[in-house]
């Protein structure tokens, strides 16, 4: 029928309005339910601390220079767990790669801490980037560096990265939750294991309320956990991502989109380096690449996979407290 809308037409109509509400776009003042395409069960009190909590993602030096907060915390994340952390240990939460879009990368609090998840033992790109350049000024520094597995080397990887920018932290902790790293977890597994990731976070809490100097021991972190016997379901090895100075990725090597995409533009807009396009039928990537799986976690089609093999193609993962807007608002490179 010629009048007839097709099926990938309305689907992307419908995502295209899921998704501008995803990111709050077509936000009035009423109070709606959260349009969320993923998670669309929030309360309207959620909604409303969410949106409260979003705003303060804002936060900068010159909106807070003449209330300097007391403790600032930046934050990088690709499917929420870091943003959770950021949020439990303050008010004052601020993006990396929203700071990173400013001129001016000036912040004063007496505590400053940085929540990054960690990638290969290291802290990604981008934080590193940004303690380089960032001038902070503080009296006292800390360091959460959340991962899903093994962070065997990552507290003096974390000291080496601070060395790098000039920094010596006064508190460095891991904390494990959630492993994001679809080659090797199968999300669906992975949400059922029991990481004591909140009384974990408590204390590491209570120890920073106190500015207390602690650098993490290697044998504290939790034993690494052997491969689930699913784990590499397409034997195809890639080259490794992971160096000594960083990942070392591009998007196109990674990652396959298949026909499954509606253009819903979610990945063009969750992506913190701007590597998605939606210039054909569906949404292409290309460029230098944090390999922080956001784009393929928040795909609602689950269109994007690894073109080497997942231990789960079917499952994907987002913190369950953090809605997928807020991770957008964080990354994306769009004003
Ligand atoms: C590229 C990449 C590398 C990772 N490397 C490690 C690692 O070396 N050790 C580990 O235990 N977890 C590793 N993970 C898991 C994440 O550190 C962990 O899931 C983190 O909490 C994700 O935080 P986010 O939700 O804020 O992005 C890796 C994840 C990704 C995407
Ligand atoms: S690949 Fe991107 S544009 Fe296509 S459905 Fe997934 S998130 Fe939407
Ligand atoms: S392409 Fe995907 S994995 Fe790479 S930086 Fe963008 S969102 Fe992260």
């Amino acid at each position: 029928m010629s009048d007839t809308i097709s099926r990938r037409s309305l689907l992307k109509l419908m995502a295209t309005g899921a998704a501008a509400l995803a990111t709050g776009s077509l936000l009035t003042s009423c109070k709606k339910k959260s349009a969320d395409p993923v998670t669309p069960d929030t309360t309207q009190a959620d909604t409303a601390k969410q949106e409260e909590l979003s705003n303060s993602n804002d936060t900068h030096k010159s909106d807070s220079h003449a209330t300097s907060p007391k403790r600032l915390v930046f934050f990088f994340t690709g499917t929420g767990n870091c943003l959770y952390v950021a949020r439990q240990l303050s008010q004052n939460v601020i993006s990396i790669p929203q700071a990173l879009k400013k001129n001016e990368l000036e912040y004063e609090a007496e505590e400053i801490g940085i929540v990054y998840p960690i990638y290969g033992q290291m802290m990604p790109n981008i934080v590193r980037k940004f303690l380089k350049i960032a001038k902070l000024k503080y009296k006292y520094l800390f360091a959460i560096g959340t991962y899903g597995n093994n962070a065997k080397h990552a507290v003096e990887k974390c000291i080496a990265s601070g060395n790098d920018a000039g920094l010596k932290f006064d508190y460095i902790a891991t904390l494990l939750m959630v492993d994001n790293w679809l080659p090797r977890f199968d999300m669906a597994e992975q949400i059922k294991l029991d990481k004591n990731t909140d009384e974990n976070l408590a204390k590491i809490k209570a120890d920073i309320d106190q500015q207390k100097k602690y650098i993490e021991p290697h044998e504290e972190s939790a034993p690494a956990q052997p491969a689930p016997q699913n784990a590499q379901a397409n034997p195809t090895k890639p080259v490794s991502p992971f160096a000594e100075d960083g990942i070392h990725a591009n998007a196109e090597d990674w990652f396959i989109i298949s026909d499954a995409c509606i253009s819903c533009g979610i990945c063009v807009r969750i992506c913190p380096k701007a590597n998605y396009s939606l210039d054909g039928e569906k949404a292409s990537c290309k460029g230098e690449c944090e390999l922080c799986l956001a784009c393929i976690h928040a795909c609602p089609h689950k269109a994007i996979s690894i073109k080497s093999g997942e231990a789960n193609p079917n499952a994907r993962y987002r913190h369950p407290n953090v809605p997928l807007r807020d991770i957008i608002n964080a990354n994306t490179t769009r004003n």
